[in-house]
């Protein structure tokens, strides 16, 4: 028979997870009515709470009301979000920009919108879910190379020829704070003739001058390329944008559902996302950013940290047990430090995610840090 309260029984039994309530203030994180630092946000620069953005959502919602009421595609086409869509892209330095609701659709849309049975899809085995769900929903064949293994994608275009073939890649990778090689990438779709997908979510706001990594490989605008950034992460907001061509993003107008039946962004989340963009222009809160990390791991030298330079730093700690109870003695000291498991990672590889902001201090860094290394 079917009974809502049977049907998720084997999914109840395997894993539990649990939703913490939890209160944000600056970069303290208030669970249980206990007060901890918070060293899981993806808020890099500290722009969720910044006082020009709250401003700028403030005003947004005095004079324009609270939600845009319809899809884009209907009435709720603000001209905040077209004048943002020029300056994401001339930053970036591609012809056309689309917002959408957030990188989790901006993915699975585009891909829809882009692939089908007969494409084909060459992609890291450590992409983000969102990644792998738009390639389900596409129907395109898709091949996984092992992470970051260029040989590997290398062997498998040379053995699936199609004349619809894209690369699919994190920029930053979500959950080991890795880059993707994209120079190495574009060369790679330029000889086997194929577009190359860059999901920079975690490098857009962090890495370089802000452009992320494809702008560190000074490629942006490259006609391989699609790029697709978040506003939930650096920004500090919410929603997300595809950089390309000009033909690409009117394709996508054209052709992308998560955007076409979906409502659009509210007028006050696009005036948000306009200050912090404007915040992270101006380099100050990347350059705190760079050098939190690099305090970060000079103090965690000797903890066995996976190789990253950017703002997520995962300790790796192996059994999933294990790795819940290091997550709660670091609560115990006071720091809110998140253990991902599988199938989040994979198994046997869960670990303590720590993500670094603009908005600690050092003496933040130092204490947890001493208790990192008094936990292990
Ligand atoms: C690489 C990557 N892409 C896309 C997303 C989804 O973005 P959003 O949170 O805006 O839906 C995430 C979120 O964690 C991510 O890590």
């Amino acid at each position: 028979m079917s009974d809502s309260r049977n049907w998720f029984a084997p999914v109840a039994a395997a894993r539990k997870r649990s939703f913490a309530a939890s209160r944000r203030h600056g970069i303290m994180l208030e669970v249980d009515g206990r007060q901890l630092i918070n060293f899981a946000a993806n808020d890099y620069l500290g722009l969720c709470e910044h006082a020009e953005v709250k401003q700028a959502a403030v005003d947004c919602i005095r004079r324009r009301g609270v939600g845009s009421g319809a899809s884009r595609l209907v009435s709720g086409d603000d001209p905040g979000m077209h004048a943002l869509e020029r300056q994401l892209a001339d930053w970036k330095g591609y012809e056309s920009c689309l917002i959408v609701g957030s990188g989790m659709l901006a993915n699975m849309g585009l891909l829809q919108a882009l692939a089908d049975r007969h494409t084909h899809i060459f992609a890291d085995r450590l992409n983000h879910a969102s990644l792998l769900d738009g390639v389900r929903l596409s129907g395109a064949v898709q091949h996984r190379f092992a992470h970051r293994d260029d040989a590997g994608l290398q062997e498998l275009l040379e053995r699936h020829a199609s004349d619809r073939r894209i690369i699919v890649s994190d920029g930053v990778f979500s959950m080991d704070g890795d880059c993707a090689d994209v120079s190495r990438l574009i060369t790679l779709a330029e000889a086997h003739d194929t577009l190359l997908l860059i999901d920079d979510a975690h490098g857009i706001g962090t890495a370089g001058d802000g452009r992320g990594l494809v702008g560190l490989a000074g490629m942006g605008g490259h006609p391989r390329l699609i790029e697709v950034g978040t506003f939930g992460k650096a920004f500090g907001g919410y929603g997300a944008f595809i950089l390309g061509s000009g033909e690409l993003i009117e394709g996508l107008r054209q052709r992308q559902r998560s955007m076409m039946y979906s409502t659009a962004l509210p007028a006050a989340v696009i005036a948000a996302a306009t200050a912090a963009l404007k915040l992270i222009q101006s380099g100050e809160l990347i350059h705190r950013l760079q050098k939190n990390i690099t305090h970060f791991r000079r103090q965690a030298e000797a903890l066995p940290l996976l190789d990253s330079h950017t703002a997520i730093q995962a300790m790796l700690i192996g059994e999933d047990q294990a790795a819940l109870a290091a997550a709660s003695c670091l609560r115990d000291a006071g720091f809110f430090v998140p253990a991902i498991r599988p199938p989040t990672v994979p198994e046997g590889t869960a670990r303590l995610r720590i993500t670094l902001s603009a908005a600690h201090d050092e003496d933040q860094i130092d204490r947890l840090c001493a208790a990192l290394t008094e936990i292990r």
